[in-house]
């Protein structure tokens, strides 16, 4: 049977808004995931301490952080890649960060310019400060089903990243198909290995939506007991380091999912539509969720 309440994690003002040409201004943001607190998500994705020169759209993080009005117990996670993000983090009061790291040799290299080896020894000190802190720790894991520069991963490379993100601490960790290339037998064998290495419950999927499985990997995921997913308003997002990746899964079509599946979530799946059509207006195109559209133009 599947999970009976699942955890949306609305990581569209990070991963969805990263990778924008046009620079978004921080009010827009700001009004974004109010819309988004508002609307009853537990936890929000909200800001990206990374050098600003390999993605400049998440440097106005720090302003973000400091004007959104925080709802008591929603998490607001921030992206840390090293000390320096992790610095900054915590001192725009992110309730939770979130080291990144890969499968794949070849992604790690392009997106965080080091071995898989030397960033798990980036991210010791980074999982020391955050429990040193009180700072809740998220692992994610990109290329788990397959990426654009070496193609195959291996079922024992995901599962030595898990590992290894379990012995620095990690309270959850997100299995990501960074390209979208997954289908649900392969999601399912990933997440049966990864829950080998790590709790079932805190393990979550990360699904970009760029060969239209996003959906159907989710469902297969409940199928296997996975109830934590991320998803973006709208649709937005792609990746700047894996060229024609397209944004998550729409989290209004994850919602319409759930609901029909008598699946809680405790979110207001109209309000994730106003800020789908939100955001979607002020970027100037239609938001890329079937269901929102179809909601927002009922
Ligand atoms: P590097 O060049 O190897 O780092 O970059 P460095 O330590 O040599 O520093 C170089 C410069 O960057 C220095 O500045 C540092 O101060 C600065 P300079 O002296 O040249 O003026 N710097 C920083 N500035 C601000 N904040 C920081 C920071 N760190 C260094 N934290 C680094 C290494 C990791 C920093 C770089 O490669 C980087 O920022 N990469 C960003 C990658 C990224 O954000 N990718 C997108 C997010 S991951 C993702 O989307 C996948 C996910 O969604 C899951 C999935 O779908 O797969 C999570
Ligand atoms: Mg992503």
């Amino acid at each position: 049977s599947l999970p009976t309440h699942v955890k949306i994690v609305e990581v569209g003002p990070r991963d969805g808004l990263q990778n924008e040409q046009q620079t978004i201004p921080a009010a827009i943001k700001i009004a974004l995931v109010d819309m988004l607190t508002g609307a009853g998500f537990s936890n929000i994705e909200a800001a990206s301490f990374v050098s600003p020169k390999w993605v400049p759209q998440m440097a106005t993080s720090t302003e973000v952080m400091a004007q959104i009005a925080r709802r008591d117990g929603v998490l607001y996670s921030a992206l840390t890649p090293n000390m320096q993000g992790f610095e900054a983090a915590l001192l725009a009061r992110a309730d939770e960060v979130v080291i990144f790291g890969s499968a794949s040799e070849a992604f790690s290299q392009k997106n965080i310019n080091c071995s898989i080896a030397e960033s798990l020894e980036r991210f010791r000190p980074v999982a020391a400060a955050a429990k040193l802190n009180g700072l809740r720790l998220r692992g994610s894991i990109s290329c788990t089903l397959g990426c654009p520069y070496q193609g195959e991963v291996a079922l024992d490379s995901v599962a030595d990243v898990v590992s290894r993100m379990r012995e620095l601490g990690c309270d959850e960790i997100d299995i990501a198909d960074t390209i979208g290339v997954g289908t649900p037998h392969r999601v399912q064998a990933v997440m049966q290995r990864a829950a080998q290495e790590f709790p079932l419950a805190q393990l979550s999927g990360h699904f970009h939506d760029t060969y239209g499985q996003a959906l159907a990997n989710i469902y297969a995921s409940l199928e296997v007991g996975i109830a934590i997913f991320h998803a973006s308003v709208a649709g937005l997002g792609g990746c700047p380091y894996a060229k024609g990746a397209t944004g998550n899964i729409a989290t209004e079509d994850v919602l319409y999912l759930m609901q029909g599946l008598g699946i809680t979530t405790g979110i207001d799946l109209h309000a994730v539509v106003d800020a789908g059509q939100f955001i979607s207006q002020h970027l100037g195109r239609k938001a890329v969720s079937r269901a929102g559209n179809a909601i927002a133009a009922a």
